[in-house]
């Protein structure tokens, strides 16, 4: 069984509730970026011991939040002497806009990912985009890079979109099954 660590930061708790559905999906432990941008120093431990780590921000300004870029210029002390070099990566984020620039913070997700020397996994789910689709369709957002949910600026995370829940769900899935694979 592979050992999955999910690392993410939440402004206003919508993240939050994806990262769960992230981590319920792939079995993994949650480790939380706080308001200040630190983890605890056991995280550390938890990141280092994983044999995949997934990664979620909300979008802010069309890139990861601050305190996510905080607790990724703190992962330089791994990048230094490639501490997490072959483990799995993958990434999600959350925002407002159907679009809002979420892929931008997937790809510096990936950028960090790859910096690391990582192999990245994404959503391996088909897009919902038929006339006949819903809202809460799996993947309505329509992501292969990383998972993706949206939500309305004025929703709270309770209102969050079941399918994009799901999507969570099945991508940390996804990512536990390729990194249990890659240890075979
Ligand atoms: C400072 C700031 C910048 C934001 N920038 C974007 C953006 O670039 N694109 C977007 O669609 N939503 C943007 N939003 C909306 C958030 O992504 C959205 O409210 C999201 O659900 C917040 O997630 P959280 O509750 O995990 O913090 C922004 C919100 C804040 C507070």
């Amino acid at each position: 069984m592979a050992k999955v660590a999910v690392v993410f930061h939440s402004g206003y708790g919508h993240t939050l509730r994806l990262a769960q559905a992230v981590a319920e999906g792939a079995g993994a432990d949650l480790v939380a970026v706080d308001a200040d941008g630190n983890v605890p120093e056991a995280a550390w431990e938890t990141l280092n011991a994983a044999d995949a780590i997934i990664m979620g921000s909300p979008t802010y300004m069309g890139t990861v939040s601050w305190q996510f870029k905080k607790f990724a210029d703190a992962s330089s002390k791994q990048w230094f002497s490639q501490a997490w070099k072959d483990k799995v990566f993958a990434g999600f984020t959350n925002s407002a806009t159907m679009n809002g620039d979420k892929h931008s913070t997937l790809h510096y997700l990936f950028t960090l990912a790859m910096q690391h020397s990582g192999i990245w996994v994404g959503t391996g789910l088909m897009p919902s985009n038929s006339k006949a689709a819903k809202r809460d369709d799996v993947n309505y957002v329509g992501s292969f890079a990383g998972a993706m949910a949206q939500s309305p600026s004025d929703s709270s995370a309770d209102e969050m979109s079941a399918g994009d829940l799901e999507t969570g769900r099945l991508f940390g899935k996804r990512v536990t099954e390729v990194a249990a694979r890659l240890k075979a």
